[in-house]
C-alpha cells in the first residue's frame, strides 16, 4: 500500500525517532509499504518518519536492489563529496550539499540480523540523508552552515 509522504513542515520530521527493539509483522508490512511508496515517487531512499512513523527504519535503493536497515548508524566516514541532493518530503527542491564521500553503516536487516553496508557516491549520500531523518535533520538544514 502506498503511504502518504509527510512534508517538511510536519512535526514528525523533526522528532528523534525511537529505536526498534523487536521487528514485528507491523514492521514487515511497513517496509513493504515504504518501498512501494519510494519506488512510486522515484526516490532512492525513504525514512520511516517521512511516512509518519517515528521509528529508526530506513529503506534505500540506488539501483542495486532494496536495502532495509533498522536502527542504522554511520560507524565510519571519509572524504568529502559535493553534489545535488533532494528529498521526497521537500518536492521540487534540490541543492548542492557536502557530505562524506564514503561511509560504513551498521544496522539490523529484515531477518533481524546485524548487517554492515559500505557505500560511496549516491549510496553514501543516501545513507547519510536517510539516517539524518531519524534524528530530525533535513538536508536543507545544511544550507545555512555550508554557505
Ligand atoms: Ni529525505
Amino acid at each position: 500500500m502506498k503511504l502518504k509522504i509527510y512534508g517538511e513542515n510536519e512535526p514528525v520530521l523533526r522528532l528523534k525517532a525511537k529505536p526498534i527493539s523487536k521487528i514485528t509483522k507491523r514492521h514487515r508490512v511497513l517496509v513493504k509499504d515504504m518501498l512501494e511508496t519510494m519506488y512510486h515517487a522515484n526516490g532512492v531512499g525513504l525514512a520511516a518518519p517521512q511516512v509518519g512513523v517515528s521509528e529508526r527504519l530506513i529503506v534505500i535503493d540506488v539501483g542495486d536492489g532494496p536495502i532495509v536497515l533498522f536502527n542504522p548508524q554511520i560507524v565510519a566516514a571519509e572524504g568529502q563529496d559535493r553534489d545535488v541532493e533532494g528529498c521526497l518530503s521537500i518536492p521540487g527542491r534540490s541543492e548542492y550539499i557536502t557530505r562524506a564521500a564514503k561511509v560504513k553503516a551498521t544496522g539490523i536487516n529484515l531477518d533481524g540480523k546485524p548487517v554492515t553496508v559500505e557505500g560511496e557516491g549516491l549510496l553514501a549520500r543516501a545513507l547519510q540523508h536517510e539516517i539524518d531523518h531519524l534524528d530530525g535533520i533535513l538536508f536543507i538544514d545544511y544550507l545555512k552552515e555550508q554557505k
